[in-house]
């Protein structure tokens, strides 16, 4: 084994799960171990066998039976191998103290429960026209800088941050240093050293803002939490681990959607066009690019704490199950034409926000930045394209969370009249 200052947070994933031969479409090894089976089983790096579901309704089924645990941390990590040392900074109690995704009820009920109550009716009112003027500004600063940019930098990631930073009441001028965190902690193969040390950052930033934000009140969600209808229920450890999870899922999920959905778009000219031109369809084209491009590279996962049959197999207690989000999405048993892109698709059942009690919480605001933020790109550029090859694009295969890593665009300057 590596000496534990060189160790890396090594992912145990067969590689050929993890590469796409399309940008857009799931691996290939996917489709072949559906074509078997809706549920099948592979060997990680530990020489531990994982299951992966490809098959929707046993994803459903998996997502909504309690006999599977989304506490997949605490228990045997099979996917991530972590060195003894570095488990309880990164996994411990107070590491994972409010990040209710990796909880079971009562307790993930009762965190998510406050949560929610924070997304009130004023909240949600305001956020259409304010994330409008945010994309705006953002288009207004791509279209004087020039006819060329990276998009994920110009318009997918600072959106999405500036959007939860109002939310959350983070200030924006911290952004370089979340994102950046944030970006190290789902790299796969992160040097264990910087992962335990974003982690302590990510910490004792937040944990300055709350004690600020306990002192003085404002008009964001984090001072909700403290100071509204459960005041005092929370402890700054469970205040700082649900802060640092809304602001991680709130920028890195959406600026990826967006920028990889934009891919999609200028890959599909005649979609792309659609969106420009009939705004009815935006909300749509939002389903039908959650399900035609997962950023959800793979999972969710769960653990079992019982012996589950589901899709034709036996799953013993402990075992981990993976549900393949890319693949789940393009079950031909749902969707006419799955691997095609179609705007116009009527009925979307996708899994994208997964299922059941963990289903996205976010899922309303991140929907409504996508309907946003593309069809205002479309219209903005009309001659928007793409300012490499299609293969010259770096794509996030080796994050926890896919995309890509920059989107050069370029457009026509506009015409002096
Ligand atoms: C949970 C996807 C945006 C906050 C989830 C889950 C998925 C998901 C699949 C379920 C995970 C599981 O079952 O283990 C996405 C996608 C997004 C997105 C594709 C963007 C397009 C957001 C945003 C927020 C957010 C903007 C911020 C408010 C959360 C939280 C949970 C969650 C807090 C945990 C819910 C729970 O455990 O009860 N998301 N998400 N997400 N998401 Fe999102």
């Amino acid at each position: 084994a590596a000496p534990a200052d060189q160790a890396t947070l090594r992912v145990q994933l067969p590689a050929e799960l993890l590469t796409r031969q399309c940008p857009f479409d799931p691996p290939q090894a996917l489709d072949r171990m559906h074509a078997q089976a809706p549920v099948g089983q592979v060997t990680l790096g530990t020489g531990e066998k994982m299951w992966v579901v490809t098959g929707i309704d046993e994803a459903r089924f998996v997502m909504s039976d309690p006999r599977f645990s989304a506490d997949r941390f605490n228990r045997r990590n099979t996917l991530v191998s972590v060195p003894e040392e570095a488990r309880e900074k990164l996994f411990g109690e107070r590491a994972m103290a409010g990040q209710f995704l990796a909880m079971d009820p009562p307790q993930h009920t009762r965190l998510r429960k406050m949560v929610v109550g924070q997304f009130t009716l004023r909240r949600m009112r305001a956020l259409v026209p304010r994330i409008t003027e945010i994309v705006d500004t953002h288009l207004d600063a791509m279209e004087a800088a020039g006819t060329s940019a990276d998009l994920v930098s110009a318009f997918a990631l600072p959106v999405p941050s500036l959007v939860i930073c109002e939310l959350l009441g983070v200030p924006y001028e911290a952004r370089a240093d979340f994102q950046r965190r944030t970006s190290t902690l789902v790299r796969m193969n992160t040097p264990v050293k910087e992962a335990v040390q974003a982690r302590e950052e990510m910490r004792e930033f937040m944990h300055e803002l709350v004690e600020a934000k306990r002192a003085q009140p404002d008009d964001g969600l984090i001072s909700g939490l403290i100071h509204g209808d459960h005041a005092g229920e929370l402890t700054d450890d469970e205040l700082v681990g649900i802060a640092n999870l809304l602001l991680g899922a709130g920028h890195e999920t959406t600026a990826n959607m967006i920028a990889l959905g934009a891919f999609a778009l200028l890959e599909h000219p005649d979609q792309l066009e659609l969106l420009r031109h009939d705004p009815e369809i935006a909300d749509k084209a939002v389903e039908e690019l959650l399900r035609y491009v997962s950023i959800l590279h793979m999972g969710p996962f769960r653990v079992a704490t019982d012996e589950v049959e589901v899709g034709g197999v036996r799953i013993l207690e402990g075992d981990t199950v993976m549900i393949s989000t890319p693949k789940i999405n393009r079950d031909s048993a749902h969707w006419e034409n799955p691997d095609t892109f179609d705007l116009t698709r009527e009925r979307n059942p996708h899994l994208a926000f997964g299922y059941g009690i963990h289903q996205c919480l976010g899922q309303q605001l991140a929907r409504a930045e996508m309907s946003v933020a593309l069809p205002a790109l479309a219209r903005r550029f009309p001659h928007l394209r793409l300012a490499c090859r299609p293969e010259e694009v770096p794509m996030r295969d080796n994050m926890f969370i896919y995309g890509v890593h920059s989107l050069p665009v370029a457009w026509d300057a506009p015409q002096e009249t």
